[in-house]
């Protein structure tokens, strides 16, 4: 194999019996032989605390894929947080795909609600439907955790957030109900007395970045006067909040980074999920052809949180992000979202409703994906078992 490191042209030969691993080991080594590494080596996969879970030897499983210290670390300390105190069965999934406006970052499956006008009632009901239909299959009313993810799944009307909720809460017995809010500009007192009417015990407002400037260039018109503003009403409330960070967006330097961890750690939300950009080629910003920057942060930003009481409980990968780095969620002691435990490490089956929204089946080592249509009118005909 020819290839090169720097304009230097390297050969390397007897390739034929070896595993794709072994032959990325002997590359690498070409590349550590430059000085040039990666923090994760040549650890490649979307959970990367899947395959250290099953090394019965954690030393050679470090060596094996050149992880870094640091690296190494961050895994044996988000392994110890994932703690379940029961024996999980199933957990269920409702996806809501729409948005207020669609930021520049994002390659999530979702629906501009600004430009098009949807009909929600009709959402709603096939939701609750399909829920409805899987019940003659299986026994769901019992599930551990509940997330109600998205889009932006209070960008849809208040009547039919308390219609879902309202079912979910009377048919349905669970330990955690997470309603990932995101923007702060689609949450009110109303919003908010409806979560906490009807059970939900987990929500998200996530900034993203605490840098005015940035939410304008990404496209995502929520300012911090509405941010604080609902921050202070949800404390009022029993809810644990996560908040979202990235790592890596247009224009962003190490300063405003730093800034904005400061920012959230000041206002302790139970949890900080901290993401480095993954640019995916859907989003806008990768039609425009954006460079990421390449800015690697991590190492100082972990301290900050592991300083002020947060530890990470939960990890993942993504292709083509800043540095190759990876998204780390962080809580206080015992604040652990049991859905993303159970999610990241599928512990069990995940069911899953809605567009777009994607089931998983997990029984010992198998797990197979039934994944929903994600255009409206075809996920609304197939519920139905109308001709698509
Ligand atoms: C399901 S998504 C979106 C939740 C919600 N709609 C919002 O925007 O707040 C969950 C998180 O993924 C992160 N995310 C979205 N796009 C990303 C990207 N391109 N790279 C890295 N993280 C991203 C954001 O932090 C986001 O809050
Ligand atoms: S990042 Fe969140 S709010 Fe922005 S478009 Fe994507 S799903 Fe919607």
């Amino acid at each position: 194999m020819k290839f090169s490191i720097d304009g230097k042209e390297r050969t390397l030969t007897g390739f034929d019996a070896l595993s794709n691993n072994e032959m990325k080991a002997l590359i690498y080594k070409e590349f550590l032989k430059e000085g040039l590494s990666l923090p994760w080596g040549i650890l490649t996969g979307i959970k990367p605390l899947k395959l250290y879970a099953k090394a019965d030897d954690k030393e050679a499983f470090k060596e094996k894929f050149f992880i870094s210290d640091e690296k190494f670390e961050l895994m044996e300390r988000t392994f110890k947080n994932q703690h379940l105190n029961f024996e999980p069965k199933y957990s269920l999934y409702i996806h809501i795909p729409f948005c207020k406006g669609i930021c520049s970052y994002c390659s999530f499956y979702t629906n501009d609600i600004s430009k098009k006008d949807f009909d929600f009632t009709k959402y709603i009901d096939t939701v609750i439907d399909e829920m409805k239909i899987e019940s003659k299959i299986r026994d769901i009313s019992e599930p551990d955790s509940i997330y109600i993810g998205g889009g932006t799944p209070s960008a849809i009307d208040r009547a039919n957030t308390q219609r879902l909720l309202k079912y979910i809460n009377e048919n349905y017995k669970f330990k955690e109900l997470t309603f990932e809010c995101g923007r702060a500009d689609t949450m009110d007192k109303d919003l908010l007395d409806i979560l906490d009417k009807y059970g939900v015990s987990r929500i998200c407002i996530n900034p993203q970045t605490m840098n005015e400037e940035t939410l304008k260039r990404v496209h995502r018109n929520a300012g911090f006067d509405e941010l604080y503003k609902v921050y202070e009403l949800a404390r009022g409330y029993d809810f644990d909040i996560n908040m979202d960070l990235i790592i890596g967006l247009e224009g962003e330097k190490r300063d405003d980074y730093i800034n904005s961890v400061k920012k959230l750690i000041a206002m302790r939300p139970e949890s900080i999920t901290i993401h480095n950009l993954a640019l995916k080629i859907r989003a806008v910003l990768a039609q425009n052809d954006f460079k990421l920057e390449n800015i690697n942060l991590s190492k100082e930003i972990y301290a900050r949180l592991y300083e002020a009481g947060y530890e990470p409980y939960y990890m993942y990968r993504q292709k083509m992000t800043n540095s190759n780095l990876e998204n780390v969620a962080f809580s206080l002691r015992s604040k652990a979202s049991i859905y993303n435990v159970i999610s990241m490490n599928d512990l069990t089956s995940i069911y899953a409703f809605g567009a777009g929204a994607v089931s998983k089946y997990i029984d010992k080592d198998n797990l197979e994906r039934k994944f929903n249509y994600k255009d409206i009118d075809l996920y609304i005909k197939n519920v139905y078992n109308k001709d698509i």
